[in-house]
């Protein structure tokens, strides 16, 4: 077996381990850090550049035509066509990220997307009153301030505050709105908190409002999934369990506290800086957050209690910042598609593609976009947790431990997430593992695990062995007890893949609907964006092989990270953002495929996986 080597990637320090042969693009993901492929790793746009710093990582003749001898020779590679050979060190510059500083101040169009919060810090420097100068505090202040009425909290605050620091205080503004009143100026701290709301995973942004900047990072599994691990499960709770919507609120603002405490705790901002909020989720998450009612989201015709951005401040939802902090819940679809759709919409300026595509984020819930001749068209397919591990038998999250990788090259080869003893398989592992079953011929095209007498002859006896029969069915060995972190054999089971075939063929049919109702044919898609975390390690042929993708050009398919993160960030800074979102919530088409007559039919028909190979390209 193939020993894999360390990546190290500069000025982060982040490090992960990968076969040789991996290309540095998909290092880098595995690493957090998502590229820029405007050409989707054509090896034509040069914007996914980054540094050789030491080790091996040979030039591909890509990158010689692309960069040039000279940059060639400098360590330059293109991150889209050079692979890893050995233990490395690669810098990446900031440029070259997708979700970098620059690019949530410039739009992947082009455009700038200016930095105007809807939170201003001001500080005044007041003349003391005097006999001749008897004004209330209050007139004051309002007089040096843009018109603005003031709350209660920032009048009580007020006159303590004026005279600790000699008349020098800092106004915080919300809008037209005077909300906290400090001695001294602390202009410079001012922050707000982007998060991904997901089914199975919260994330949190710590970003400073001045500048843009991403201060931290915390990232938590929210704790709903102790109450069922899709929105169904969860919907249900709250129908049929009396304090059922009481108990999942107080889960997921507990998974926020916990994730504000963490962002505090790294970083040491003071929370009483932390403004605002902005939080994006599906449907049904949101409307748990914000103590409402989803039963309505369970039953025909499935209808969530808000279409516009939902405002609110902290103390509402007992978020543990200060009682005046704002609360910005993303404007929404359509029952099961909701606020991290619409923010991957403006994180992508998927409106403004030239030719048609599609945005496709998928998770326990899959939601894909449609974009194409002036329309754009959504809908969420139950593609169910099996890309997060769960009703796999060995299945488990991308964590430390997880085979994320799956070759089978005369024997298995596995990449595993941190270095470590795999310990079960996580949904890239999976898709890997089921498109090289059926390229060696092992797995048929209805899904079903050959016996080792069936094989094709070419099928080397080290795989042959690994198909292993119990209770009537074929599995296939990855790994033996000896190997693996658990002291037991890690199986990929006949029924694994069966829960594979309906994640793919939920998400395909969702695909096919969409591109139906829009009048356009697969192989018309320009481009197809993957989002979420688990979107990013997607390896491009394989999705394709197992006929989760369509069969297009691997290099129209680009991978643009945690777009629900991004798209909440961009509205924390940006009150035009958030105008925005507003105006795409209300123009996106919602299909509901549970209203589609051809929707089985569908479904039915992506069960198959696909019979041949389509035309292999470089990830
Ligand atoms: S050259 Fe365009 S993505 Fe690498």
């Amino acid at each position: 077996m193939q020993k894999e080597v360390k990546v190290v990637f500069e000025p982060s320090g982040r490090a992960v381990y990968a076969l040789p042969g991996t290309v540095i693009l998909e290092a880098a993901a595995r690493a957090g850090l998502i590229l820029q492929t405007p050409c989707g790793g054509a090896g034509k746009c040069g914007k996914c550049l980054v540094q050789v710093r030491h080790g091996e990582c040979p030039a591909s003749e890509t990158d010689i035509a692309t960069l040039g001898a000279v940059r060639v020779t400098e360590g330059f590679r293109l991150a889209c066509h050079s692979h890893i050979h050995g233990p490395v060190t690669i810098e990446i510059p900031d440029r070259s990220l997708f979700q970098s500083q620059q690019q949530i101040l410039t739009a992947d169009s082009g455009e700038t997307v200016d930095i105007r919060p809807r939170v201003r810090k001001i500080c005044l420097r007041l003349t003391p009153p005097s006999q001749h100068d008897t004004v209330s505090d209050t007139e004051r202040v309002l007089a040096a301030l843009p018109p603005c009425s003031m709350t209660i909290d920032a009048l009580r605050a007020l006159p303590g505050a004026l005279r600790i620091a000699g008349f020098v205080i800092t106004c915080t503004l919300v809008e037209h709105e005077l909300v906290a009143v400090e001695p001294g100026d602390t202009t410079t701290e001012c922050y707000g908190i982007a998060v991904d709301i997901g089914s199975t995973t919260l994330v949190a942004t710590l970003v400073n409002l001045n500048t843009g900047a991403d201060i931290a990072v915390a990232a938590r599994v929210n704790p709903q999934t102790s109450f069922g691990d899709d929105v169904i499960s969860r919907i249900q709770k709250c129908r049929t369990e009396k304090d059922g919507l009481a108990r999942l609120q107080g889960a997921v603002i507990e998974g926020v506290n916990h994730l504000i405490d963490e962002l505090e705790r790294k970083t040491h901002v003071n929370r009483n800086h932390i403004y605002e909020m902005v939080l994006a989720g599906n449907t049904t998450m949101q409307q748990i957050l914000a103590g409402i009612d989803p039963s309505a989201l369970g039953e025909l015709p499935f209808i969530p209690a808000f279409r516009g951005a939902l405002e609110t401040q902290a103390s509402d939802l007992r978020l543990h910042l200060p009682r005046q902090s704002k609360v910005f819940l993303f404007p929404q679809i359509g029952s099961f598609v909701g606020g991290d759709t619409v923010s991957g919409i403006i994180a992508t300026r998927l409106d403004r593609t030239s030719g048609p595509s599609l945005l496709v984020d998928i998770g326990t819930n899959g939601e894909i976009v449609l974009s194409g001749k002036g329309r754009m068209l959504a809908t969420s397919v139950a593609a169910g947790p099996a890309f997060e591990g769960a009703r796999i038998i060995n299945g488990m999250r991308a964590a430390p431990g997880a085979i994320e990788k799956v070759l089978l090259d005369g024997d298995v080869q596995l990449n595993i997430i941190g270095n470590a003893k795999p310990a079960g398989i996580c949904g890239t592992g999976l898709i890997d593992a089921a498109a090289e079953l059926l390229r060696k011929g092992l797995l048929d095209s209805t899904g079903r695990l050959l016996a080792a007498d069936e094989v094709p002859a070419s099928v080397p006896d080290a795989l042959r062995r690994r198909l292993v029969e119990k209770d009537g069915e074929i599995n296939f060995l990855l790994v033996d007890a000896g190997s693996s972190a658990t002291h037991q054999p890690l199986f990929l089971y006949q029924r694994d893949i069966r829960e594979l075939q309906l994640a793919n063929a939920a998400i395909r049919a969702g695909i096919n609907i969409l591109l139906r109702i829009g009048g356009f044919q697969p192989e018309e898609l320009e481009a197809v964006l993957l989002a979420g975390a688990f979107g990013n390690f997607i390896r491009r042929n394989n999705a394709r092989r197992i006929g989760m993708l369509p069969p297009i050009p691997c290099h129209r398919i680009r991978f643009v990270g945690n777009t629900a993160s991004f798209g909440a960030k961009r509205a924390l800074l940006s009150v035009e953002e958030k105008e925005y979102a507003d105006r795409v919530a209300r123009s996106v088409e919602h299909v509901d495929l549970s209203l589609d007559p051809e929707f089985q039919m569908e479904f039915s028909t992506a069960m198959l996986l696909p019979e041949d190979e389509p035309d292999h390209c470089p990830e």
